[in-house]
């Protein structure tokens, strides 16, 4: 039987659409609205966004359709489906390192999940009123320093995370993500309507937008591509597990565009809604993982319905959250389910109860005053060195390998068969630039970041 269609029991999402808002649920979550402006902010503004949009197309883009190839054409797991392309060989490794890339963000993702699903209780409890610039900053640190509240929320993450899972591909993730992504994307619009009226919100706009090609430094560089990976969710085996769960019909190529044009657009609404507050109330836009928890309460304050839509920029935001944590929890959950056995209600609650573990270590650091967050080994703690080795280096070094492995590893008959659905598509010149990109590009790119944040090449 072939690689296929090996297993009728698996499940698939049901559609088209299905496929899109699952992919884009999974891509769209705390990286664009939490991680990316706080890192424009740090990194330079326009400049940083510049190099972003670069990495998104150069890299971004033929990363995940590698990884959708490898996905639907084996119908398995990120581990086994290295096994079943080079049976016996070390390139399941690249599957074993995204589980683990995939456990260290959960680590200090859902921390910060747990942050925004207290922010939808305290709008709702009305904390925020007459709130001012200093008393968000103080909000804030009182929300991280914890100790026990920011676990108890982290806790109800993974409970919700859990059920949704349990739940199954389509009765859980497809449903939940096709009904609440249209949803957020009106939102973040709206937010963004509301900032730019602001006093002042010009300066923010010309920060987000004007490059500065000076900027452009090789550590800004690395930052750009390790978000680029983290946002659309690459290197690490998500986009393959999901792809494993793809129709046969899907045009995977306009789907994994399609997928980076909407999450790019959310991630620069976000933007939007952010930066002018920021320059509006004389906040500082390197402010770090807090501005978006400083900022959105004071662009709502003092505005007809302001608290409402402060909910509901908080709920739609822990739902960005969830969708996304689906997609993280899912890598091991596969993997144990289809490699080992267990049951998919057990590998969730084992995975779920790992993730809780360690997470803790990321929610006691996360600020200099929590339990843990004296302790630092090199400058970083423990929520720091989560986010640095996933971002930074788990995921470029897992996408590395998934293009050279796509790029020389797989006859090319083979791929266009995939990215063509055996011919459906008349697509041959576009599988002929992703060919291109897959082998020449994108690991040349990869390789010149790495080498240059070794300090083995300089530029
Ligand atoms: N893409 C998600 C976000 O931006 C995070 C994520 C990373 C999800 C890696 C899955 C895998 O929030």
């Amino acid at each position: 039987m072939s690689a296929q269609n090996n297993d009728m029991k698996r499940e698939k999402f049901s559609s088209g659409i299905a496929v899109f808002f699952a992919t884009l649920g999974s891509a769209v979550g705390l990286g664009n609205i939490w991680k990316f402006p706080y890192l424009t902010g740090q990194n330079g503004g326009g400049a940083f966004l510049f190099v972003y949009l670069l990495c998104i197309l150069l890299v971004g883009i033929p990363v995940m359709v590698s990884e959708f190839y490898i996905g639907r054409k084996t119908r398995k797991n990120a581990v086994g489906a290295f096994e079943a392309l080079k049976p016996g060989t070390p390139w399941k490794g690249i599957g074993l390192m995204g589980v683990a890339a995939a456990y260290l963000i959960m680590f200090f993702y859902s921390c910060v999940a747990g942050w925004v699903y207290s922010y939808v209780f305290k709008a709702i409890k009305g904390d925020f009123a007459g709130i001012t610039a200093d008393t968000a900053k103080a909000q804030f640190g009182s929300t991280v320093v914890g100790p026990l509240p920011p676990l108890l929320w982290q806790i109800i993450v993974m409970a919700v995370v859990s059920l949704i899972l349990i739940s199954g591909v389509k009765k859980g993730i497809e449903r939940v993500t096709k009904t609440l992504m249209p949803v957020l994307f009106i939102l973040v619009i709206i937010c963004g309507i509301r900032a730019i009226t602001l006093p002042g919100a010009f300066a923010g706009l010309e920060f987000l937008f004007r490059v500065d090609f000076a900027k452009i430094t090789p550590p800004v560089i690395l930052t750009a591509l390790g978000l680029a990976f983290f946002k659309l969710s690459l290197g690490m085996g998500t986009m393959m597990t999901y792809a494993s769960y793809f129709t046969d019909d899907n045009h995977m190529m306009a789907t994994s565009a399609k997928v980076a044009l909407s999450d790019t657009a959310v991630s620069i609404l976000a933007g939007i809604a952010i930066f002018p507050a920021v320059f509006s109330f004389g906040m500082e836009p390197g402010a770090g993982p807090g501005l978006l928890f400083m900022t959105i309460p004071l662009v709502f304050s003092k505005m007809m319905f302001g608290n409402i839509l402060l909910i509901a920029f908080f709920v739609l935001t822990s739902i960005a959250a969830t969708t996304a944590m689906l997609s993280l929890v899912e890598v091991p959950v596969a993997y144990m389910t289809e490699e080992k056995g267990i049951s998919r209600r057990n590998s969730v609650l084992i995975n779920s109860f790992i993730i809780l573990l360690f997470g803790t270590l990321a929610t006691f650091s996360a600020d200099k005053s929590s339990l843990l967050g004296g302790i630092q080994f090199w400058g970083r703690g423990f929520f720091d060195w989560f986010d640095f080795i996933s971002s930074n280096i788990l995921l470029p070094v897992g996408g590395l390998l998934i293009v050279l492995f796509v790029g020389y590893f797989i006859k090319k008959e083979d791929i266009f068969g995939e990215l063509s659905n055996r011919g459906r598509l008349n697509n041959g010149w576009l599988v002929q630039s992703f060919l291109f990109l897959v082998r020449f590009i994108s690991p040349l790119l990869l390789l010149l970041v790495f080498l240059n944040s070794l300090g083995i090449l300089k530029f």
